[in-house]
């Protein structure tokens, strides 16, 4: 069997998960399209032989469309995923799951209403080996409890749009699940430091940012945000332990050793980084419909990340230790 897929938003990751699926991940086939942009959704349809949809939600309801894959922008993820519950079709959404706490809530009890799981979030770092190496070692005991974590996040630069918020809501974000997953915990409170900004870049942005997060456990979290760091895209992650550290590996290149030198290149964006992840991610997500049950991250994922993100952006502001308060988790999403 295929699952037929609908694709609402033909922008640049949409685009690229509609090659995804058209070219590499068996088992699937994207029949219809949707985009804003009713000429570039044609023009993307025509290229892959599916039907243009001029409404998101018109192709949500179609009985053409198995499954949805939302990769519109933020601000149209709630009405998207909320439409797809509603039609009791599984929808894969980019993140974020909505650009609000309280809308991510209105999805997780949708979908408690509904009984089963039906969304999954794109949060494709749980699908890079690296970081599925580094829990398997800490889930393992290998390294005896966790203690600390030593994150960075840096991109070569940003577009003079990126504002300092954008810092936690649109890079940040990545690691606040990332260290949930990998910890398997709550993040319970979170602060922001802001040294003296980088000269390279507009005045108003605060850049770098270092955060500091604290897990219901008391784990105690580092990371690095620096979005013009001018030399590429640099990700890492050391977790210490009680009997040793897990550190994620740097991307494989060739050291060349000349003229008395050692080199090796920095991968210079998240496209390149991720590539396989994407690919892994929505492998696993069409094996999961096929199953009949999904299993990579979920609505209350997205609903935990975006209240920890505005507890952050809070922190940012007040300069204070804020505490990030979630509602009780439901059954579904427990274990
Ligand atoms: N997981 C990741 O690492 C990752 C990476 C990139 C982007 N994203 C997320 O994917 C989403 C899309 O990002 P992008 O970079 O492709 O943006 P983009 O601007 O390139 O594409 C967005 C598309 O959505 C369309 N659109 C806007 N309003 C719409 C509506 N109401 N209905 C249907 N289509 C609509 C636009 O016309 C555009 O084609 C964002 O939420 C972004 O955060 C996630």
């Amino acid at each position: 069997m295929t699952v037929r897929v609908g694709v609402i938003g033909t922008g640049r990751i949409g685009s690229d998960h509609i090659r995804r699926l058209t070219g590499t991940i068996p088992g699937a086939e994207v029949v219809a399209v949707s985009d804003v942009d009713t000429e570039r959704a044609e023009l993307v349809a025509g290229e892959i032989g599916a039907t243009a949809i001029p409404g998101g939600t018109d192709l949500i309801a179609d009985d053409r469309v198995d499954a949805v894959v939302v990769t519109s922008i933020g601000p149209t993820h709630a009405e998207y995923v909320l439409a797809a519950i509603d039609s009791g079709k599984y929808v894969f959404c980019e993140k974020p799951l909505a650009t609000t706490a309280q809308d991510c809530l209105r999805i997780v009890r949708a979908e408690r209403e509904f009984g089963s799981r039906l969304v999954q979030v794109g949060f494709m770092r749980r699908y890079d080996a690296g970081y599925r190496a580094m829990k398997r070692v800490i889930d393992a005991g290998e390294i005896g409890t966790p203690l600390i974590m030593h994150c960075v996040h840096r991109n070569a630069s940003v577009p003079d749009s990126y504002h300092s918020a954008m810092a936690v809501q649109d890079t940040a974000v990545h690691e606040l699940d990332t260290i949930r997953w990998l910890l398997g915990t709550e993040i319970a409170r979170t602060q922001v430091h802001v040294p003296r900004s980088t000269a390279n870049r507009f005045p108003h942005l605060r850049d770098p940012q270092l955060m500091r997060f604290e897990t219901e456990d008391g784990v105690h979290i580092d990371l690095e945000v620096f979005v013009n760091c001018q030399y590429g895209y640099d990700i890492q992650c050391e977790t210490v332990g009680e009997l040793g550290t897990v550190r994620l590996p740097d991307p494989p290149d060739v050291a060349v050793r000349k003229a008395g030198q050692l080199r090796t290149g920095v991968l210079q964006d998240w496209t390149t980084r991720f590539v396989d992840a994407f690919d892994r991610e929505l492998r696993e997500w069409i094996e999961s419909v096929h199953a009949g049950r999904l299993c990579g991250p979920s609505a209350w994922d997205g609903y935990a990340v975006a209240v920890s993100s505005d507890a952050t952006v809070r922190a940012l502001e007040s300069g204070e230790i804020v505490e990030v308060r979630l509602t009780e988790k439901p059954e579904l999403y427990q274990g």
